[in-house]
Formats: C-alpha cells, sequence, structure tokens
C-alpha cells in the first residue's frame, strides 16, 4: 500500500553467504559486517538483526548517522565502528555510546582524547594507515610523533584496531600496488609494536582482499558486498570458481525487487510510445506500464533496453524510462492483466534476472545499483 514497489530480503539466502565466508576465515577471525549505504540498499533494519541471527556482533559504517540508525536496531553488547565521517560533536556521542572510530589523523586524535578526558570514558579507537589508497590514514613519517602522542596519552583510548583499506583488490590489474599496501602495513604493524604499543586487532581485508589475499584476513574481516550475496568482480568469481570446484557460485542474491503492472493497452502500427521518438510500434502491440521509473532507482539508461519478467517470460523495455514509469512490451504473452507480478530483479518462475545483467545494461556497479535503490522502497524478509 502507497509504494509502487518493494524488495524481498532472502533470509535463506543471508545465512548461506554468511556461512561460506566464515567458513573462508575460520572460527577465530572476528566478522565485521559492513552496513554502510542502508547494508548496500538491504535496509539495515533488515540486515543487522539477521546479521546477528547469523551470530555476527561487529557492524561497519561511514559515518555517525548511519552508527545511529544501526544502534536503533542492534542487540545491546555489540559493536558498531565508524571508519569514515565524525564532526566534534560525534565524537562526543561516539565515545558515550562506546562506538569504535577510525582515527586517521591528529587533529581527530587529539579531540578524541580531549573528548575522552572530559567526559572520563575512554574513546575505542582504530589507527588508520596509509598504505596506498591515498584516501584517508597516517603516512609513516607521522607515525613517530603519533607513537610518542599513544604513549602519553594512554589513560584515554583503548587501541582496539590497526588498519588499512586496499585500492582495488578485486583486479588483478593492482596486484602489484596490492602487494605494496601488504608490506607497508606489515611496516606500520612492526613499529607499533617495537614501540610497546599492540592493538587488539589487526584488520584491512574487505571481500576481495578476503577472497583472494588470505594473508590479509588477519584478526577481522570487514565484509560488505560478498555478504549480500555478490561478488566483488567477476575476476574474484573466477578465482574462488576454481578453488571451490564443487559449486560455481556459493553465493546467493538475497535481494529481489517487484512491482506490479498499472495498465494494460494496446498501441496501433506507427504510433510512438513514451516521450519523443525513440521506439516506434511497426506492428499492433500489447504493452504494460509499470510505476516504477527513474525516480524509483530505475535507471533511464535502460530506456529501450531493460528487460523485467511478467508471468515467467522476459520482457523488454520499450521507450523512455520516465521518472515514475516505464513501458514494457507484452505482446506475446497471453493474459497479462493489472496487477500481475513484474520482476525487475530476482526470479520469476524459471527465469532470474540478476544484479549482474542489470549493472551491465545501466553501465553501473553492482555496489552503486544497490546503495540507489531507495531507501524508501519498502523491504521485506522472506522466509
Ligand atoms: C574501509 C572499508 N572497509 C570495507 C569495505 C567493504 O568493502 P566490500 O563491500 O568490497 O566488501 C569498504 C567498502 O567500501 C570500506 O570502505
Amino acid at each position: 500500500m502507497f509504494n509502487t514497489s518493494y524488495i524481498e530480503i532472502s533470509r535463506k539466502a543471508y545465512m548461506n553467504n554468511i556461512k561460506y565466508l566464515k567458513k573462508i576465515i575460520g572460527k577465530d577471525v572476528i566478522f565485521s559486517s559492513v552496513v554502510k549505504g542502508n547494508a548496500y540498499g538491504h535496509g539495515v533494519e533488515n540486515v543487522v538483526p539477521l546479521a546477528e541471527e547469523a551470530g555476527i556482533q561487529h557492524f561497519s559504517v561511514f559515518s555517525a548517522k548511519e552508527a545511529n540508525d544501526v544502534l536503533k536496531v542492534m542487540s545491546p553488547g555489540n559493536q558498531i565502528m565508524i571508519m569514515g565521517l565524525l564532526d566534534d560533536a560525534e565524537i562526543e556521542w561516539a565515545i558515550t555510546n562506546d562506538i569504535e572510530f577510525f582515527v586517521f589523523d591528529m587533529g581527530r586524535f587529539e579531540k578524541a582524547i580531549e573528548t575522552a578526558r572530559m567526559l572520563r570514558k575512554k574513546a575505542i579507537i582504530h589507527i588508520e594507515v596509509e598504505t596506498g589508497f591515498n584516501r584517508t590514514g597516517f603516512m609513516y613519517e607521522q607515525v613517530p610523533e603519533l607513537v610518542d602522542f599513544m604513549k602519553r596519552e594512554s589513560d584515554h583510548f583503548v587501541f582496539q584496531g590497526l588498519c588499512t583499506h586496499y585500492a582495488g583488490a578485486e583486479s588483478l590489474a593492482n596486484y602489484l600496488r596490492i602487494k605494496n599496501q601488504i608490506t607497508l602495513f606489515r611496516k606500520f604493524s612492526r613499529y607499533f609494536t617495537r614501540h610497546g604499543l599492540h592493538p587488539t586487532l589487526r584488520h584491512t581485508a574487505c571481500s576481495a582482499a578476503a577472497l583472494t589475499y588470505p594473508n590479509t584476513i588477519m584478526d577481522m574481516v570487514r565484509f560488505g558486498i560478498s555478504q549480500y550475496g555478490f561478488w566483488p568482480s567477476p575476476e574474484t568469481h573466477m578465482f574462488r570458481f576454481r578453488r571451490d570446484t564443487k559449486e560455481t557460485n556459493p553465493l546467493r542474491r538475497m535481494l529481489s525487487w517487484k512491482s506490479k503492472v498499472m495498465v494494460v493497452k494496446t498501441v496501433e502500427p506507427g504510433e510512438f510510445v513514451g516521450y519523443g521518438s525513440s521506439f516506434l510500434a511497426n506492428k499492433k502491440l500489447k504493452i504494460a506500464i509499470i510505476p516504477v521509473g527513474y525516480a524509483n532507482g530505475f535507471s533511464r539508461a535502460l530506456s529501450n533496453t531493460g528487460r523485467v519478467l511478467i508471468k515467467g517470460r522476459r520482457v523488454p523495455v520499450i521507450g523512455t524510462v520516465t521518472m515514475n514509469t516505464m513501458t514494457v512490451n507484452v505482446t506475446d504473452i497471453p493474459n497479462v492483466e493489472r496487477g500481475d507480478e513484474v520482476v525487475i530483479i530476482g526470479k520469476q518462475k524459471r527465469l532470474s534476472i540478476s544484479i549482474s545483467s542489470f549493472c551491465e545494461m545501466s553501465d553501473q556497479l553492482n555496489y552503486q545499483l544497490l546503495t540507489r535503490l531507495p531507501g524508501d522502497i519498502p523491504r521485506f524478509i522472506a522466509k
């Protein structure tokens, strides 16, 4: 009610993915579920309880806003880690709520210590080091100053983690860059250890790193895309495919996106369909209007190229995708009616539309498509 499409989340698929990924990292390594970007479009309120059901107790987000979203649905005692944005006022909020956060420059560290002192409560921090991504993180040259500061202020923080992020572990083209990052991370790590500073956890791996560079797994893995059933890239899939020969794809997509037929009508030969003249009917057609357009996350790039499933058949999008609707050609499908289920992503009878095919057609990364799915599409967990 009040919505033109909905998203179904599969508990079974999620449990399958977590089982597979946990097997790869082993039982002694912490599984951090990366739920930024509204849990990669799946809905934080759906994914956090499912993750907890699967035994996950650690969640990674980008910002304080996202951490607050997780906090609202998470069980007490579990941990949240902010990897990105945190302004001065939010640092106080984070320390008060035992939320862990990355520290990647002296300014943030000094502010965290000042706040911890004021609150009389330790900040739980992860020192992020710059190993080659060139985004956030302390440079190797800054470490002596950092280490002195940490020794001086050791009463006001918990050295929970030492971490970095790889610059494209999903592509073989970056092999040398990743190898250099791993080497530099080890050098950072030795420096801290030599100076008596021992982080509780060393963590560097995202999905692609954990799946293809086993020595990046360390004490914790920050799993994003793969827990949702997607490979970070075809290369990562091929790499695992050769190793896990029993199954062609051990990951299962957990998201399906569905809508309903809004209108069915006929179009006479010689008529154009939709805005402008991009589609000309060359014979009498039966068309169906679907109430999902680019305002709902269905890219305009899919005009005249997209596909959806109706009555178990694949049907093409014709004409331009508009703000709120798309039109599909159902001429060859008998008995299509208003209210019939439309699958935009997912399975219907024996056919399926995968996110990757959808991404290829609209020239988007799976990460991009998922996180752009509007937050107001209702999401349900299918049993
Ligand atoms: C710092 C950090 N760690 C982990 C991840 C998760 O990456 P993935 O979704 O490829 O597993 C991300 C995602 O962008 C990230 O920025």
